[in-house]
């Protein structure tokens, strides 16, 4: 998975391209590269490592123009060094593409076109793709056609842009991977994501799989495999693009941390009236024929689906969650009365569309929630519904936690009216602790003692996170942050399964963070005090009113006393300060921690 960009106006490109490709890093950032074409050939410059280094390398070099792609990469096909980096040519530098994805039959079509004399520079399965046009255009194709008769040629995933020496314009098509065009003043963009061009145009346009646009400095048309015309509409994204800069933090993680409060606010906005959840997009009476419910998700996603799957099977409705790249090969039963939930922040994780489409195909019904309006999983489930979080763009997911745990409380509520009672006391006392959650994490933020607990805390055999109910997808959770940022050891476990096995692992240097949320609380005292008799220090994280853990651990880190079935997320968010603390306090790259991106387009 990479990110992708083409800006084409009648002035120089390359200063917006280098813009684009820092908003694009998230997605990779093993190598990156740049192409413009200046009206006397194209010019290529692209290296290993991060944008900036790129940027170095362009400062004393005079290549700029009209028409240009960039690339920042994730490597999926050959280590990541210059000769991998993106763009790719054909044998004469006439032709030069981008591309995320995986061609998948890139060996096929290497062999071939090697036994009709053409060399290739890189390991790369993207470099097929320019050499491909290349043979088009010499066999006498127009541009055009010469793109689309190679891309015919393409099995896999792939979004690309192509630029051909001498032509005004960007090719592009995608197939399961994202690809977004930007209507500007002055010049057209494209990209594989909104944030990329956001500085410089609001409106967009989403294209779907096998679309073909080409987009010149002042249009672009969009047409299928078979060349006819395709209405795609112009839509207005509402992001701000000061939504996806820093804003005076040191990193996104952290600014996206002390958004919560207003993501929150965002994702619960006119969706509680009295004693009614009210989701536009889902009206009373939606979910009468459902009868059971899948999540399926990746990484923090699948946590969150979890932790909904806590709340749901507490609210009387069996419901179950799936790591999305094991749904496939996994046999549980779907029918036209399973809804089958992708929880997913991008809406393009491969892994989670590939479970959503084969859920699909054996007839349940299939609801996206995610963060991305226009993303693949909105366009392709039967449902679509938004966790309205703002852009993110650390890698490591902090706020689109809290905003798709808040969205399947507001789901859950649909769900329990529709599919077993009406609404209790209890349904009124979780809606009031939803709108008062933006507010808690304020305290949680402001007075969170995180950043000193981090430091006095950081142990040198490992870090544990343990928890019950809704408190065991957050212990998944804290350790998955603390050990994607930090590069140290950290697992996750249910409170009380560690004495059938980790506890083998506990020793002094083993801190263990004990998240609490007022049920559960002798036997979780219990598993503390198992855990102390080993000599590891225990970090209570809990509600106020948990006293007793507080009292019997040896460190403890609180938040308000809310509704127990909310009060994890609460603690989560302790946590996500303290795996930013500990990372920072190590010097690690927090916003882009090694061999991870934000959006994983390859299964
Ligand atoms: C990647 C990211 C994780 C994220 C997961 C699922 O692995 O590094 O932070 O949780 O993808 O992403 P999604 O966009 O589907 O929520």
């Amino acid at each position: 998975m990479c990110g992708i960009t083409a800006r084409i106006g009648d002035d120089d490109s390359l200063e917006d391209l280098l813009v684009s490709l820092k908003n694009l890093e998230y997605r990779g950032y093993d190598s990156a590269g740049i192409a413009v074409q200046n009206g006397t050939g194209i010019e290529i410059d692209k290296c290993e490592g991060e944008v900036s280094e790129l940027q170095a390398e362009l400062a004393t070099k005079d290549h700029d123009g009209p028409i240009g792609i960039g690339h920042t990469r994730w490597s999926t096909h050959g280590p990541p060094t210059d000769a991998n980096a993106h763009p790719h040519t054909g044998c004469k530098g006439r032709v030069v593409a981008v591309h995320n994805g995986i061609i998948e039959n890139y060996t096929t079509l290497r062999e071939g076109l090697q036994a009709r004399g053409h060399e290739f520079t890189s390991d790369t399965d993207t470099e097929v793709i320019p050499h491909l046009v290349e043979e088009r255009l010499d066999a006498g194709f127009e541009a055009e056609a010469a793109f689309r008769d190679a891309i015919a040629e393409l099995d896999g995933s792939y979004a690309i842009a192509m630029i051909i020496d001498g032509d005004p314009a960007v090719y592009a098509t995608r197939n399961g991977s994202p690809l977004v065009v930007g209507v500007g003043d002055d010049a057209n963009y494209l990209a594989s994501d909104v944030p990329a061009f956001l500085e410089f145009t609001d409106r967009v346009v989403y294209l779907e799989d096998d679309d073909v646009a080409v987009i010149t400095a002042d249009d672009y048309r969009v047409t299928d495999t078979k060349g006819d015309a395709v209405s795609r509409p112009v839509e207005t994204v509402e992001w701000d693009s000061e939504d996806a800069e820093k804003g005076g933090y040191d990193h996104y993680m952290l600014k996206e941390i002390h958004e919560q409060p207003v993501a929150l606010r965002q994702t619960i906005h006119g969706r509680i009236e009295g004693e009614d959840v009210v989701l536009e997009e889902f009206p009373p009476g939606t979910f009468t024929d459902i009868d059971r419910v899948h999540f399926v998700a990746c990484g923090t996603s699948y946590h969150a689906g979890m932790y909904g799957e806590w709340l749901l099977s507490k609210w009387g409705i069996d419901a179950s969650t799936f790591i999305a790249s094991e749904y496939a090969a996994y046999p549980a039963p779907v029918d036209e009365g399973t809804l089958v939930i992708g929880v997913t922040q991008s809406g393009e994780t491969a892994d989670t569309l590939e479970a959503l489409e084969s859920a699909r195909k054996r007839g349940a019904r299939t609801l996206a929630l995610t963060n991305v309006i226009g993303s693949t999983a909105a366009r392709t489930c039967d449902d679509a519904l938004f966790i309205r979080a703002g852009p993110e763009i650390g890698v490591a997911a902090t706020k689109t936690f809290s905003s798709q745990v808040a969205t399947l409380v507001l789901l859950g509520e649909r769900l329990v009216r529709d599919m077993t009672a009406e609404p209790t006391d209890e349904c009124r006392q979780r809606l009031d602790a939803l709108e008062s959650l933006p507010e808690h994490i304020e305290t949680v933020i402001e007075d969170s003692r995180a950043a000193a607990i981090s430091e006095r805390w950081l142990g040198d055999d490992g870090h544990f996170f343990i928890g019950r109910g809704n408190a065991y997808p957050v212990a998944l959770e804290g350790a998955l942050k603390f050990k994607e940022i930090t590069y140290e050891h950290a697992e996750g476990f249910a409170a009380g399964e560690l004495k059938h096995g980790p506890l083998a692992l506990v020793t002094e240097e083993t801190p263990v963070f004990a998240i609490g949320t007022g049920q559960y609380p002798k036997r979780l005292e219990s598993n503390v005090r198992e855990i102390q008799t080993r000599g590891a220090p225990v970090i209570a994280v809990a509600p106020r009113t948990a006293t007793d853990l507080a009292d019997t651990a040896d460190e403890a880190l609180s938040v308000p006393a809310t509704h127990p079935d909310l009060v994890a997320i609460l603690a989560n968010v302790q946590l996500q300060l303290i795996a930013y603390h500990a990372a920072d306090e190590m010097e690690r790259s927090i916003d882009k921690p090694r061999n991870l991106a934000k959006s994983v387009t390859v299964e």
